[in-house]
């Protein structure tokens, strides 16, 4: 059973972010002494590990347990059930990219869960669905935090939300929100050189990790997209959809319908021209082309696609796989507040999930 001054921890998803999250928690809760933190819940789409009675899972083995457990997970509503029901606060962490994961979250909050979650899909959703999560939140008084959902640890999310409360005005945001976009356009027009052919670029991505398995999952645009809804939201745009604004995809029509990534891949060459074409146009101009997302708060114009940029100016100089954000606002004048480093990875996802939790803990134990 669970006792006072604790807090049930229960976690969805343990692929990349989730095992690093495990890890982060470990430490966490073997530093913290109060409230004591409990793993009382984890689940892949698969598998599931809990006992009736909350009794908590050791975290140090918990993946090991999780691998050798016989149980599936039960259905969303009937998770939210169980955890509504537990003797102690919950802290529910959805460490999936799932849309059903996501659209539980306003009946969690409204059964008093709070939530803390790397996944885009319930911010970047239906402007509905927003609605329904931070209404539910504020009648419960449940809270959930989602860092990590743009820019991965980078304090992004905190930041517009602390510039937005504290009365300043955003003008526009400004970036490379995806390492994958990042790296490609870094290699293949780099500020100084030449850089290599587009198509061997993205197959270089995809052979060093930078992509998702099928490279149109980057390339359509619709990550990015899925960001810049998520900051228009807090900047005060009521954005419908990542759909609902200009989003220019990277994949040539006549690739849209490939039957698979190889398939994409292989013929990718005989489009190089298109984007070689883009590349000259910039260098004529004695700048660089970079794939970024704007949102110019006061137009109430969300966009993503390429743009040319000054070989010195900071979206140009980035580096790697790195991503870029910049806040202009009232009170940062000509020169934005800009915020710079790694956009993706394990265990940097996982900290500003970690970070999401302490702040939690410190509002709810
Ligand atoms: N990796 C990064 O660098 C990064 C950066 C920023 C944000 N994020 C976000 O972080 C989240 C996790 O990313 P990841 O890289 O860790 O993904 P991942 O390696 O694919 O892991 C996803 C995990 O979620 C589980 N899962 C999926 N659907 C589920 C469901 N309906 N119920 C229970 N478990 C479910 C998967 O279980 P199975 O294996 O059984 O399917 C797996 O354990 C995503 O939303 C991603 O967009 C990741």
């Amino acid at each position: 059973m669970a006792s006072a001054n604790q807090i049930l921890i229960a976690v969805i998803g343990a692929g990349g972010v989730g095992k690093c999250f495990l890890s982060q928690l470990q430490a966490l809760a073997a530093r913290k002494p109060s409230p004591k933190l409990s793993l009382c819940y984890i689940s892949t789409s698969r598998k599931a590990l809990y006992n009736d009675d909350y009794s908590p899972i050791n975290i140090d083995n918990a993946l090991d347990a999780l691998a050798a457990s016989s149980k599936a997970p039960p259905s969303l509503t009937k998770v939210v059930e169980y955890l509504a029901a537990a003797p102690a606060k919950v802290v529910l962490v959805d460490n999936t990219s799932s849309q059903d994961v996501a659209e539980l979250y306003p009946l969690a909050l409204e059964r008093g869960l709070s939530i803390v979650t790397p996944n885009k899909k319930a911010f970047s959703g239906s402007y509905q669905l927003w609605q329904d999560i931070f209404s539910a939140a504020s009648t419960s008084g449940a809270k959930v935090y989602h860092e990590s959902s743009v820019g991965a640890g980078l304090p992004v999310i905190s930041t517009l939300k602390d510039l937005v409360d504290t009365g300043d005005s955003v003008t526009k945001i400004e970036g490379v929100f995806s390492g994958t976009m990042s790296f490609l356009f870094n290699s293949f027009a780099p500020t100084e050189g030449k850089g290599g052919q587009w198509s061997d670029e993205v197959k270089k991505a995809k052979t060093l990790g930078y992509t998702e398995p099928d490279p149109r999952d980057d390339l359509n645009g619709l990550d990015v997209a899925r960001k810049l809804t998520i900051l228009a939201r807090l900047a005060g745009l009521p954005v419908e959809s990542p759909t609902s604004f200009p989003v220019q995809s990277l994949i040539p029509k006549e690739l849209e319908s490939c039957t698979s990534g190889d398939d994409f891949l292989e013929k990718l060459p005989a489009f190089d021209q298109q984007m070689e074409d883009t590349k000259a146009e910039a260098e004529k101009a004695g700048k660089v082309v970079r794939f970024v997302g704007s949102i110019d708060v006061a137009a109430n114009k969300v966009k993503v696609g390429l743009e040319m940029f000054d070989r010195a100016h900071p979206i140009a100089a980035l580096k790697g796989s790195d991503n870029i954000i910049s806040f202009y606002t009232k009170r940062y004048g000509n020169n934005p507040l800009i915020i710079q480093g790694a956009g993706a990875g394990g265990d940097v996802t996982a900290m500003g999930v970690t970070s999401d939790l302490i702040k939690v803990l410190s509002q709810i134990a």
